[in-house]
């Protein structure tokens, strides 16, 4: 069973709180928060006052998601704000080895994060010190696009790798999940769903968390 990552991109950010603890109570596991620089992707979205106001009120671990071109400048302040994992693009800074270890120095689980069109050789060299694998399903910047699924390939790529050397980290996709094209994730070794349009854009956001679950079983 796939562990669910809600996004709140899609949630009601004047009810925040509310929709919040309907995930707490929904089940999900890890909340997805993603940053956007209206640089390395067009769009803006929130910044650390954001992770640091939703630390207290969830139990959920908070997954900071950084779009930003140099997320270095950064990783310190989303580490004080209450980040659990700091996930940055290997196509965002030529100092991807570097970035990673200041979120390790930080006391915060290092992510690495790929795009559609960048291969799996391209963060080879530093999967042995990363806690997550981000694997985008679609191209980055906003919710609600159609999954990719010439992606799914690297996903399984990546589950290789795991087996050969031993690694334990997580395999996280993100981008146009649903509880259809979750499952080929899923089969392919992913271990975390991101979701946004699929489960707020319901009538009932919890019951899609359980259908992610149940998908995936
Ligand atoms: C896209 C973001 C995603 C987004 C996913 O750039 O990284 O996390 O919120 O939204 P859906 O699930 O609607 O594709
Ligand atoms: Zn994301």
């Amino acid at each position: 069973m796939i562990k669910v990552a809600p996004s709140i991109l899609s949630a009601d950010y004047v009810n925040l709180q509310r929709d919040i603890e309907m995930l707490d109570n929904a089940g999900a596991e890890v909340l997805h928060i993603d940053i956007m620089d209206g640089a390395f992707v067009p769009a803006l979205s929130y910044g650390p006052g954001w992770v640091k106001a939703i630390r207290p009120i969830t139990k959920m671990v908070l997954d900071v998601h950084m779009m930003v071109q140099n997320p270095e400048r950064y990783i310190d302040d989303f580490a004080k704000a209450g980040a659990d994992i700091i996930g940055v693009h290997v196509e965002a800074t030529p100092h991807i080895h570097r970035a990673l270890q200041m979120i390790q120095n930080a006391g915060v689980t290092p992510e690495v994060v790929i795009n559609p069109g960048t291969p799996v050789a391209a963060i080879e060299p530093v999967l042995g010190m990363v806690g997550q694998v981000l694997v985008m399903t679609v191209n980055p910047g906003f919710g609600g696009q159609k999954f990719l699924h010439s992606t799914v390939e690297k996903i399984a790529q990546l589950e290789a790798i795991k087996k050969e050397k031993g690694y334990t980290f997580d395999i996280e996709v993100d981008g146009g999940v649903n509880n259809e094209t979750v499952v080929d994730c899923a089969k392919a070794g992913a271990t975390v769903a991101v979701a946004g349009s699929y489960v707020f854009n319901a009538e009932d956001p919890a019951s899609r968390v359980q259908a992610l679950k149940d998908a995936t079983k």
